[in-house]
Parts: C-alpha cells; structure tokens; sequence
C-alpha cells in the first residue's frame, strides 16, 4: 500500500521555539493514523505546514506523490484535502445548509476555473450539499441558521463542510474538544463511518478514542516525533507512558 501522505523530515521554528522538529510521518491511502502528544507537542503546527498556513522551515509535504510543500491553504481543497480546525469554523449567520454551500461551491469553481458557473452545476452543488448533511444526520436542520446548532451538531457541520469539498484527505484537529461525553460519543461513531472511505489524519486528546480508532499512532513530544506504531504497540511503549505520566504527575 502506497502512501497519500507523506511527511519528510518536516521542521518549524517561531524565532526561539522549535514547534516541530524534524518530523517523518507516512499516511496509507484509506488509513487513519492519529497524532497524540501533549498540549504544545506541535501538532496543531505540523497540520499548519502540511496545508500551506504556515510554511515549514525545512522539510517536504509530499501528497499523493506530488510535492506540495508551500502550496496556500486555498490550493488544497481542489487536489482533495480537506480541513477541520480546533476550533469550529463556520460562519454562524449563514444558515446549515449555506454554510456547506460555500464549500461545495468552492470546490466547483476551482476545477473549473471561470468564476461564473453555469446554472446545471450549479444544481450539482445543491446535490452535493444535501448529500453532505444527510450523511452527517443534519438534514433537518438545513434551513437553520448555524449558530442555534449545538455544539456537537455544530461539529458535525465542520464534517459536512469539508465532505462537501469531496476530499481523499481529511486532517481532523480535535474534532471532540469541547464536546460533552454525549456529544463525543456521536462524533467518535461518525468518524468511524469515514474510516476506510476517507484517508484521515486525527489530532485527538483522549486516549481511548485513538485507541479504538486508530490504524497507526504518531507520538509527538515537544515537537519531536516520540514513537510510533499500532495502538497497542503505543499504548505498551515505556517512553509514550513516560512522557504522559510526566506532564500529569
Ligand atoms: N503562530 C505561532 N507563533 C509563535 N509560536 C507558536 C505559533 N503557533 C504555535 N506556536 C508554539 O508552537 C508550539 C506548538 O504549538 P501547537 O499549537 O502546534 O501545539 P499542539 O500540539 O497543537 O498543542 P494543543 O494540544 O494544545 O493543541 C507551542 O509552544 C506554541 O506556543
Ligand atoms: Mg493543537
């Protein structure tokens, strides 16, 4: 199995503070492989340099054999990579269904370079947003404005937006924080309906959800990669333990 993503030796440094030091990861196409590590390990930072927002001291991005090292972040939906950010990213005015309008339509003009898009792709778009709110359970919220949304709702709104982009790549950045145990719970199982269907790279906090969901495991720890491997190979590694136990002891 080839690899869709592939980090090679990948550094950034803000002045004095190496966020990420040197990191190799290879993602298999229809994998998912989590990245854990503590709070300030650089993971946030590593998904910065792989989709363009900020751009790595040293190092390549190689997506589907193609160098994308330094491509903007707006060049990324239409080679098939999609984004969900620590923090939701919708705009609460519009309403559910616009909101995913926007990125289904973004994704169109895109490939057909002309802004202006002629009526019968148009409807193409309308396809592709129902289908995206249906497949999160959001159908009956369309009209809504998304800002009533409750939290976990507003979350798996994120996922309709970035499905809608019909992505390969889907790079989730702690799609449970915030979230009631409830609402976790409704998001960990949508994830695990992507799996297989979707190539995701997941940054996520709580343990049990890596565990469960995860094909492979990525360890950072002050912006170096730790270890990696399987979930239980992970889970018995001495220096993974270590370096948790002694952020929390
Ligand atoms: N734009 C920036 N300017 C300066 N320093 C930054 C910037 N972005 C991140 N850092 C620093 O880089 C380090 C790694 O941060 P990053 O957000 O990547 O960690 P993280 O692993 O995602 O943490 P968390 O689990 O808390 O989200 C931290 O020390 C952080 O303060
Ligand atoms: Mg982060």
């Amino acid at each position: 199995m080839s690899a869709l993503l592939e980090v090679r030796d990948v550094s950034k440094s803000f002045g004095a503070v190496a966020a990420v030091a040197g990191v190799s990861l290879a993602v298999t196409e229809g994998r998912l492989h989590s990245i854990i590590g503590p709070n300030g390990a650089g993971k946030t930072t590593l998904f910065n340099c792989i989709t363009g927002e900020v751009q790595p001291t040293a190092g390549r991005i190689l997506y589907d054999g193609r160098d994308i090292t330094g491509l903007p972040p707006h060049a990324l939906p239409a080679l098939g990579i999609a984004r969900s950010f620590q923090r939701t990213s919708i705009f609460p005015t519009l309403t559910v269904a616009e909101n995913v309008w926007v990125s289904a339509y973004a994704r169109r003009e895109t490939r057909g370079g002309p802004v202006l898009v002629p009526a019968d792709r148009v409807e193409g778009v309308g396809e592709t947003v129902r289908a995206a709110l249906a497949e999160v359970g959001l159908a009956a919220h369309a009209e809504r404005p998304a800002a009533v949304l409750a939290h976990g709702d507003q979350r798996l709104l994120d996922f309709a937006i970035a499905l809608a982009a019909r992505p390969r790549l889907l790079l989730l950045d702690e799609p449970t924080a915030g979230l009631s145990r409830q609402e976790t719970q409704r998001v960990i199982a949508y994830i695990g309906t992507l799996k297989g269907r979707y190539t995701i790279v997941l940054i996520e906090h709580k343990m049990d959800v890596v565990m469960t969901l995860s094909d492979r495991v990525s360890v950072m720890y002050f912006g170096r990669l730790l270890a990696e491997g399987t979930p239980p190979e992970i889970r018995g590694d001495a220096r993974v333990r270590e370096a948790y136990l002694g952020k929390r002891a």
